[in-house]
Order: C-alpha cells, then sequence, then structure tokens
C-alpha cells in the first residue's frame, strides 16, 4: 500500500467513518509534504475518513480528537501514556511516537466535503533503527524492537491487534462526537506544553510566549512577554530554551 490517505481520498462513496488500516506503507505522507517512515512491522498505520454531511460539528475538532482518541487507545492497549505535543504529536519523553496528517476537502456543498484523518503510530523500533535524520528524535510505543518484545515474553501481533481495536473503538466514536469537550479535556491533561516557554514559528515573524492552556478546539493559548493573550490556530512550534 502507498498511503492509507491516499487510499480513502479516492474513494468517494464509502461510509461516514470508513477505517483503512497497514502495517506498512510504501509512500506515507506527514505534515509540510515531509515522508512517514512506515516500515513493515514496526508501525500501525491508518485512516479514517468522515463526511462532514454525516457530523457538521466534527470538522472544527477531528484533529485534536483524533489526537485524544489516539492517547486514549495507546493507553489501553500498550499501557503507556503518552504526551501530546501541540499540534498532533504524540511523544513518549523526547520522542515522537505518532503523528497525524488531516488534508479534507472544503465545499459550498456539505455533500461533496470530506475529511480524511492519518494516524501514524510507531509501534515498535525498527529492527534496522529509524533513518539518520530523524533518529534523534524517532522513538516508539514499546520502546523495543518487536524481536525484543517477543524476547521478553510479549506478543507483537497481539499487541498490534488491541491497538488497531482500540483505534477503530475510538475513531469510530469521534465520528459520533458532537461536543470537543471530552476530547478538549484529554488534550489539556496530556499536553506537555502547558506553563512552558516557546516559540512559534510559522507564517511571518516567530511569535515567543508562555502556553496557559488550549481551548475548546484545541487552539492554542499564548500569554505575550507584555501580559496580553494570544489565541493560536496553526503553526509550526518549537520549544524555546528555558
Ligand atoms: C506527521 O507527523 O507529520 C503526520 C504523520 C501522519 C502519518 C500517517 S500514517 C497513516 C496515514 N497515511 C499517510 O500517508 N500518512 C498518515
Amino acid at each position: 500500500m502507498g498511503s492509507t490517505n491516499d487510499v480513502l481520498k479516492a474513494a468517494p462513496n464509502l461510509p461516514h467513518g470508513a477505517i483503512v488500516a497497514a502495517d506498512a506503507q510504501r509512500a506515507g505522507r506527514g505534515r509540510m509534504g515531509r515522508p512517514f517512515f512506515s516500515p513493515k512491522d514496526s508501525g500501525l498505520y491508518l485512516s479514517v475518513r468522515y463526511r462532514p454531511a454525516d457530523n457538521p460539528a466534527l470538522a472544527d475538532f477531528v484533529t485534536m480528537g483524533a489526537c485524544a482518541a489516539s492517547v486514549v487507545a495507546i493507553e489501553k492497549a500498550a499501557g503507556a501514556v503518552p504526551a501530546i505535543k501541540w499540534v498532533n504529536d504524540l511523544m513518549i519523553g523526547p520522542k515522537k511516537i505518532a503523528g497525524i496528517l488531516t488534508e479534507g476537502r472544503a465545499d459550498p456543498a456539505l455533500e461533496k466535503q470530506w475529511i480524511v484523518v492519518g494516524i501514524g503510530l510507531n509501534l515498535f523500533d525498527p529492527s534496522g533503527g529509524f533513518p539518520d535524520d530523524i533518529a534523534a528524535r524517532a522513538g516508539s510505543i514499546t520502546g523495543m524492537t518487536a524481536t525484543a518484545y517477543a524476547e521478553n515474553g510479549g506478543d507483537p501481533d497481539d499487541l498490534r491487534t488491541r491497538l488497531l481495536a482500540a483505534m477503530i473503538d475510538g475513531l469510530t466514536d469521534l465520528g459520533q462526537a458532537e461536543s470537543p469537550a471530552s476530547y478538549a479535556d484529554i488534550y489539556r491533561r496530556h499536553s506537555n506544553l502547558i506553563g512552558r516557554a516557546v516559540t512559534l514559528t510559522g507564517a511571518g515573524e516567530p511569535i515567543v510566549g508562555t502556553v496557559t492552556g488550549f481551548d475548546d478546539f484545541g487552539h492554542l493559548k499564548l500569554q505575550m512577554p507584555d501580559g496580553t493573550s494570544k489565541l493560536i490556530r496553526s503553526g509550526e512550534l518549537t520549544l524555546r530554551p528555558l
């Protein structure tokens, strides 16, 4: 399979909440046009297609909701507690263990709109290691290779199946959600940024401030050096050294 997101983008007639999952991708994609390393046997790569016509409220919180649902699924299936790095990276310590890519079609006709959310979960360390360009910041949920996990008495296939089942449950519930509130609670509780000084780089000049929280849609609340508050909707965030 090339990319689970691409499979669902090319399938206009699927019902709300249709999911495609793979244990490898040849052309996994991340945010900002980056590739997403998706080797066989170490990760779980899945996408869900939602129809805004079936749940118009969802578009405003779908990425935050998928992030929160993934945290819950990882905790349930693997017993690990990831932190969320705004906007949509899941971390264990300093290592990114999962990423989320949301794509969609905005159209004046609700019936023609679609949203595809893709989630890449690094379950095990790849047997050949992560590529050099991401090795310093990429990690996995178990923190070990599938072989080491098996040598320690675990069953890699069973863990993958449990994680897939938990993700399907979480993404199916998200498809029915009419309010972001419960997802925002989970998002806030797992954020590793609240109270931290950050530099936000995106369009235009970098913004420096201290994270005070998130609104119900996952937008970042920042206190500026002059004491005023700013709500940030998107951007590429880098932590400022304290
Ligand atoms: C990121 O961290 O930049 C987002 C990564 C998203 C990767 C997932 S894997 C499943 C789905 N298919 C893709 O091609 N991308 C997403």
